[in-house]
């Protein structure tokens, strides 16, 4: 879709009032989700195997553990997949709207039964979510009950929060979680638009100022558009970062050969090419061990 059709909608749906926008908003996304669960699945197995690969290297068994997931999304995939591949104890997924349909979950659970010979385990949860997975709507992670969580993970959850309450959750996690807990983030800081727009770079955000991007982006697709350094720089406020791993913009690429067209903003003139194109950041956190 062009992202300035898209802009549009969001524009127009941000100028009704809350329930109703959100109404309307919720609709869209159940239609688009509906047409893509295949897709969806797919892409967030990879995301599971790059989350797995990235627990192994570091020698952390997922074995027993209690997963805490932030931002539960649509569906119950990343959390089924760490049930069912990784054998964890337990999966709490928070999210501060309710996305979660009794109808889209019965049908993921049909797909998961099929995929594993009907061995998906009690699918008498809440909501009909497997028993090992506890949905937490309209809750924000921060709020959450975490002091027996040994893993908290995030897919593509904070470039949509304001660094502000990034700072804000990552204080809560440091509060109350155990010592040696870990929390893993993959982070996707490119354009959003341009993954439905092919004709804007991942970088296109780069050009505007503040104000301009306020004046474009709404709370249905708000991006903080921070880079690298920025997430690092707040991350290793309350964390040891163990692992961090990200793509670059090879030159010469198609998307280098878009990024060069762009005038880059001011704001971001500090930051290094490398930086300024950083792409799915995966980053590893420990909480450090307390010395008494
Ligand atoms: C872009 S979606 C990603 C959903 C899912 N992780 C996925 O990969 O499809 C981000 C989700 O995070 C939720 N969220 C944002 N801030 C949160 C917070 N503080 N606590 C829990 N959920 C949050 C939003 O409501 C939204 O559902």
């Amino acid at each position: 879709m062009n992202h300035r059709l898209k802009t549009s909608v969001f524009k127009i749906l941000d100028g009704l009032p809350d329930r109703l926008g959100y109404f309307i908003y919720h609709q869209l996304q159940d239609l688009i989700a509906k047409l893509s669960i295949e897709d969806k699945i797919k892409s967030t197995e990879a995301s599971y195997r790059l989350m797995k690969k990235i627990f192994d290297q570091q020698q952390i068994s997922l074995e027993n553990k209690i997963i805490v997931e932030v931002g539960s999304g649509w569906a119950p995939i990343l959390p089924y997949l760490f049930v069912h591949d990784a054998a964890v104890k337990k999966v709490l997924t928070y999210d501060i709207n309710k996305h979660y349909k009794k109808k889209s979950i019965k049908e993921l659970n049909k797909i998961f039964e099929e995929k594993y010979n009907n061995q998906f385990g009690d699918l008498s949860g809440n909501s009909n979510l497997n028993e090992k997975v506890n949905y937490f709507p309209y809750t924000n992670v921060a709020e959450g009950e975490l002091k027996d969580t040994d893993i908290i993970i995030s897919r593509f959850v904070l470039e949509h929060l304001s660094p502000k309450d990034i700072k804000k959750m990552h204080q809560s996690f440091e509060n109350k979680l155990k010592s040696g807990s870990y929390i893993l983030h993959l982070i996707s800081p490119g354009d959003h638009r341009a993954y439905s727009d092919k004709s804007i770079s991942l970088y296109d955000f780069l050009k505007y100022s503040q104000q301009e991007w306020d004046a474009i982006q709404t709370k249905f697709d708000y991006h903080n558009r921070l880079r690298l350094p920025q997430y690092l720089e707040i991350l290793q406020q309350n964390f040891e970062m163990i692992h961090l791993e990200y793509t670059s913009c090879v030159p010469e690429s198609l998307e280098y050969q878009k990024f060069k067209k762009i005038n880059v903003h001011e704001d971001f003139k500090r930051f290094s090419f490398e930086e300024q194109t950083a792409g799915s950041i995966n980053v590893l956190l420990k909480k450090k061990i307390a010395f008494l």
